[in-house]
């Protein structure tokens, strides 16, 4: 986990909008998807692939994680998409982000258009990642083997607006909680996917928010996937960037914690300090299940760039 990149935000910037592509380079999200998908007309789309390419062969994206969502299988513009981005910008580009995607053979047959990709154009075997969105029932049926369809996967992503119109779902209000219902809707999905992307080992991300101006409302929903131990949110406004960044992230308290616990655990095995399997923490007791879970926390803060407050003394004598 230490070594992931840090997604807490994954910024959509639709690639029919030049003045979006141009701004989305300072805003501080952690990640950028540039969306030759649901929000591009159909007429925008060939301009949008060459708004893409032209946007990621400029730079100034700083170490923002770069990502393109091309269509889903199912459409006519899939192979297009793939071949005219990766074909122009390749070298620029972190991974392409598939949506609605149904089982492994969708993403065995990305896998493959991109290695002939990246032979045909001179870009090392394997260095585009693959991003699988998971917005169907049968999706969701299929996540597991979908999870270890390529080694190119990198996450999992609960793209809920497709979710809920693909299981008829009642409410309109996209990812939020309902009066109607007096649990959390989306708590079996999220877990689904959540469960294949860590038996993978790659990232799970929350998909968007649509009630952009509300604020608190997307805290909420992020608070909970956050808390299950997604990654990372989808961000749809500028104004979501920072709740994102901060939720997603250890609190100051918790990643000063979880490095406490390591150095901790490591004095407490060592021959100095014992060669103990479990230790005292202050009034807390740590063993190796412990440093696992401090673990976690720690790549996370670390990920996200996170200095620490404190430091571990050995206890004397
Ligand atoms: C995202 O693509 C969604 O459908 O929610
Ligand atoms: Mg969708």
């Amino acid at each position: 986990m230490a070594e992931l990149r840090s997604r807490r935000s994954n910024l959509a910037v639709p690639g029919s909008n030049p003045r979006f592509l141009e701004k989305a380079k300072g805003l501080p999200a952690d990640q950028v998807f540039l969306d030759l998908e649901d929000s591009c007309a159909p007429l925008a789309k060939p301009g949008a692939r060459k708004n893409i390419v032209a946007a990621l062969n400029e730079g100034g994206w700083g170490d923002k994680i770069r990502t393109v969502r091309v269509n889903d299988w199912t459409t006519q513009w899939t192979y297009t998409d793939v071949i005219e981005v990766v074909g122009g910008a390749g070298a620029e580009l972190d991974a392409i982000m598939l949506p609605k995607v149904a089982d492994a053979g969708q993403v065995q047959a990305l896998d493959m258009l991109l290695t002939q990709l990246e032979k045909a154009n001179g870009l090392e075997v394997g260095r585009i990642g693959i991003e699988a969105q998971i917005e169907t029932a049968q999706g969701l049926i299929n996540v597991n083997q979908i999870a270890f369809a390529s080694p190119r996967i990198e996450t999992i992503i609960y793209g809920p607006a497709d979710f809920m119109a693909s299981i008829n779902m009642k409410s309109l209000v996209v990812g939020a909680l309902h009066p109607d219902y007096p649990g959390d809707p989306f708590h079996y999905i999220l877990m689904q996917i959540l469960m294949a992307a860590r038996a993978r080992g790659v990232q799970a991300i929350d998909g968007p928010f649509l009630q952009v101006r509300d604020v608190p409302a997307f805290e909420e929903v992020a608070r909970r996937s956050a808390m299950l131990g997604f990654d990372g949110k989808w961000v749809l406004h500028p104004g979501q960037i920072d709740a994102a960044n901060e939720i997603y992230a250890p609190s100051q308290e918790d990643y000063d914690h979880a490095e406490l616990i390591l150095d901790a655990y490591d004095w407490a095995t060592s021959e100095a300090g014992g060669k103990k399997g479990s230790a005292m923490l202050g009034d807390e007791m740590i063993d190796e299940a412990s440093r696992k879970m401090a673990l976690v926390i720690a790549g996370k803060g670390r990920a996200a760039a996170m200095q620490r407050t404190s430091s571990f003394t050995p206890p004397e004598g």
